[in-house]
């Protein structure tokens, strides 16, 4: 893993964007793994800020969302479809034809998460999977006790979880008990993983998905298997992590190795 340090949010929202748009010039076929969430707005911000200023081209990227809540239709205004037209997709020229998330409301909802495994194959795999992290650790929706083999399925949100989603809810409107998430075992195929954690509330779910045993009670801490994981953290994320001052020292001896900062197989 390589751990990167930034100052605060707006840092994080800028070196996250750095790290996509250089991957995207690098390969403009790319597929990208994406997430919604809080903590990558201000990316997905910055992205549209390349696009329109600085020429940054997505007209050949594919890409693939992490999640979605179970029985909200793609127009819903709480669902993770309108979350990504609204603060990406309608900005940036990704084809309508190439973005991918999955459908809340599917009939057949085994056969269509074989389907959505089938389309992340068909597109040649993810090349950088975009992750938050939630407050118990997990990540898409695998929540504690996920299987660490896990792929996309169904599964039932935590109470933690729901307060957690509550907030983008209307007072009184249910929040959704269950999502379709891509599995561990699907993140986990994804050739390079950026991580981005902000804010005091993730500060316990950093340092054990980094520095804890690796669990399905924590299902980050499955990241410690994957060759190719940058954690991408600002310093209120990062305040519990052990080993600041050597991820200090790793940042600036791997600063001209890898200057997209996305871990190499030796970190
Ligand atoms: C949900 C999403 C995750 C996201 C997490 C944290 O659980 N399924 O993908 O990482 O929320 O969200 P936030 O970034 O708003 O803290």
């Amino acid at each position: 893993m390589l751990v990167v340090l930034v100052p605060d949010a707006a840092a994080l929202d800028r070196e996250a964007a750095r790290i996509v748009a250089h991957r995207v010039r690098d390969k403009p076929s790319i597929t990208l793994g994406l997430a919604s969430g809080s903590t990558p707005l201000g990316m997905y911000r910055e992205l549209i800020r390349l696009h329109r200023e600085e020429g940054l081209d997505l007209s050949r990227v594919t890409t693939f969302n992490l999640d979605e809540y179970l029985g909200l239709a793609p127009s819903h205004p709480r669902s993770f479809h309108r979350f990504m037209r609204e603060f990406f997709f309608d900005h940036v020229n990704v084809p309508a034809s190439n973005i991918h998330v999955p459908d809340g409301t599917a009939a057949d909802l085994d056969a269509y998460c074989a389907e959505y495994e089938r389309r992340i194959v068909e597109a040649g795999g993810i090349d950088l999977q975009v992750l938050g992290i939630g407050r118990d650790g997990h990540i898409g929706f695998n929540e504690p006790t996920s299987s660490l083999a896990s792929r996309t399925r169904v599964k039932t949100l935590t109470a933690a979880t729901m307060e957690d989603n509550r907030r983008v809810f209307e007072a009184g409107e249910p929040v959704p008990e269950c999502a379709i998430t891509m599995g561990i075992g699907t993140i986990l195929e994804a050739r390079h993983i950026l991580l981005l954690g902000a804010g005091a509330a993730k500060r316990e779910a950093v340092a054990k998905a980094v520095e804890g045993p690796v669990t399905a009670t924590v299902t980050a801490s499955a990241l410690q298997l994957h060759p190719q994981v940058t954690v991408l953290v600002d310093r209120d994320a990062a305040a519990a992590l052990r080993h600041l001052e050597y991820y200090e020292r790793v940042m600036h001896t791997t600063a001209t190795l890898t200057p997209d900062r996305v871990a190499r197989p030796t970190d």
